[in-house]
């Protein structure tokens, strides 16, 4: 079996990151989204890996190389412009031949791997598995209708979704799916539609399984997202320390601490990790908290975020708490009378002040 990756697309809904990193490579827990999905991959005994991403960058494929550090070959796949989950199916066939496949959506995050769901579709011997996952938004995703145990109807996005489930970005294929994927016309909004292809698979017949994800999935899409993403996975971490502590400072519950990282005169509470060569001085750092490589935090206080590498929080007169600060971001105390918030900020970003 292989696995193809989708990470292509434009990642609007995480602007400004976006507009200078493949949302990715944003890290979750300090790894990048991606490595999730590598990693469940290799962990399912897959070593064949195909990842789709967009043609006008090597951001991806620079960043991620050939494979070799997990064991696997990783082929890359260009896609011009983001036509449509189908579309990326129907570029990876002369990548992906006659073999079953995992497709796997690069922004989804689920704990306990895949390798229960390559079990599932051996088992159902079906021609697609669905993974579906229960949801309170099922309008945000693709949604099965499910009766007697069979689906019997996939609809993306509907304004009146059928079940309660999302259908979650991890399916797995024989090769009738490239049939479906070369029968679709574009959907209103101008792509190929992955549900569609799904209908398709159904409406001629095809068997068209499901199992359902009992643990946590996430889809990466939104900043809340993220969030709640590097929670889930901090919550599942081993403390570790590879950095140093003085003894004025506290550590507590689940935190890592990586090479060269140094924590001064603070407390740390985990769940959290501390990135190589960060420095933590006179500060605070609550739970679910990922402190990028470099980042450094002195007299602030920072609870439920993800700083990226190489940043200054310097002084912040209020803790930090729910926020996503990418690569290079300062924050610090504006010197100097009167008391003033100084802006330099990018384009879509977004700030709350209390
Ligand atoms: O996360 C599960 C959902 O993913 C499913 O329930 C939906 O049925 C499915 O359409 C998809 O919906 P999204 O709106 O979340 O898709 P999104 O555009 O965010 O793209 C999903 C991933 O695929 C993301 O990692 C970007 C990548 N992608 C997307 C498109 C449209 C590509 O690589 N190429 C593309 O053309």
């Amino acid at each position: 079996m292989k696995a193809l990756i989708a990470s292509g697309g434009r990642g609007t809904r995480l602007r400004p990151i976006t507009h200078t990193q493949n949302k990715h490579l944003i890290p979750i827990a300090n790894k990048p989204i991606l490595y999730y999905a590598i990693e469940a991959a290799v962990d399912a005994g897959i070593k064949e890996i195909g990842i789709v991403h967009n043609a006008d960058s090597r951001e991806v494929p620079d960043y991620v190389g050939d494979g070799s550090k997990w064991g696997a070959k990783i082929s890359y796949i260009l896609q011009e412009t983001p036509g449509g989950l189908a579309q990326v199916i129907q570029l990876a066939e002369g990548f992906v031949g006659k073999e079953s496949f995992v497709f796997y959506l690069g922004d989804n995050m689920v704990v306990g791997g895949l390798k229960r769901f390559v079990e599932d579709f051996q088992r159902q011997q079906c021609n697609c598995l669905l993974t579906l996952a229960k949801v309170k938004d099922p309008e945000r995703f693709g949604v099965p209708e499910i009766q007697g145990g069979m689906i019997v109807g996939v609809e993306e996005k509907p304004n009146a979704p059928k079940s309660q489930y999302a259908v979650a970005g991890i399916y797995i294929y024989d090769s009738h799916i490239f049939e479906a994927v070369k029968n679709l016309k574009p959907s209103s909004r101008g792509e190929l539609e992955i549900s569609d292809a799904h209908q398709y698979l159904i409406d001629k017949g095809y068997k068209v399984g499901y199992t359902e994800i009992t643990g946590w999935w996430k889809d990466t899409g939104k900043p809340v997202d993220l969030l709640e993403a590097n929670r889930l996975v901090l919550d599942n971490a081993t403390a570790r320390n590879d950095g140093e502590v003085d003894q004025l400072s506290d550590v507590a519950g689940k935190v890592v601490i990586e090479a060269g990282a140094k924590v001064i005169n603070s407390k740390v509470r985990g769940p959290a990790i501390i990135g190589k060569g960060a420095v933590i001085e006179n500060s605070y750092i609550g739970p679910f908290t990922s402190i990028g490589d470099r980042t450094h935090v002195k007299n602030s206080e920072v609870e439920y975020s993800i700083i990226l590498r190489d940043c200054r929080i310097v002084s912040v007169g209020i803790r930090i708490e729910g926020s996503i600060l990418g690569n290079d971001v300062e924050i610090v105390e504006a010197n100097g009378k009167p008391r003033v918030h100084r802006f330099m900020i990018g384009d879509q970003s977004r700030i709350e002040i209390a």
